[in-house]
């Protein structure tokens, strides 16, 4: 693959919806283990990854995220009983729909990391942002009046 100039000083934009409970004490502990993960993952935190609402990933897209990743307790664990379970369902079909718009399947990702995943948290987190960087800017959702 030929590498241009454009693609070399491409740094995606990924926004991770984290929930409070696992994944973001999962990005706490890696952070605490000198575990690294690039610094455009932009980590918002959320109660559970059931508050994602669809429109939020909507949002993120249109303001020039590249990618977005919810993280979330495993399944079984979320500590309001099954709100990983709505999410999960939510985000099948929220993804199936950006896939069928045109956004790739690669640029929307959902992974459960307990609070003691530390280094998968760093793990996917790499990987996601390599992938991303492999499929390039996001230009189909992006609302150019939110550009600076
Ligand atoms: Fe973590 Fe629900 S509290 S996914």
């Amino acid at each position: 693959m030929q590498i241009n100039e454009n693609d070399k000083e491409f740094k995606p934009l990924i926004v991770a919806f984290c929930c409070n409970w696992c994944s973001y004490a999962g990005a706490d502990l890696a952070g605490s283990s000198r575990l690294s993960y690039p610094a455009n993952v932009k980590v918002i935190r959320v109660p559970c990854s059931c508050r994602v609402n669809p429109m939020f990933i909507l949002r993120a897209f249109q303001r020039g995220a590249d990618g977005v990743i919810i993280a979330g307790c495993h399944p079984g664990d979320c500590h309001y009983t099954s709100g990983n379970y709505f999410a999960r369902r939510r985000m099948t079909l929220l993804f199936s729909m950006l896939d069928y718009m045109g956004i790739e399947k690669g640029r929307t990702r959902v992974e459960w990391i307990s609070a003691a995943e530390g280094a998968k948290f760093s793990a996917t987190m790499n990987e996601f942002v390599e992938t991303i960087h492999n499929l390039g800017p996001n230009k189909k959702l992006e609302d150019l009046r939110c550009k600076e």
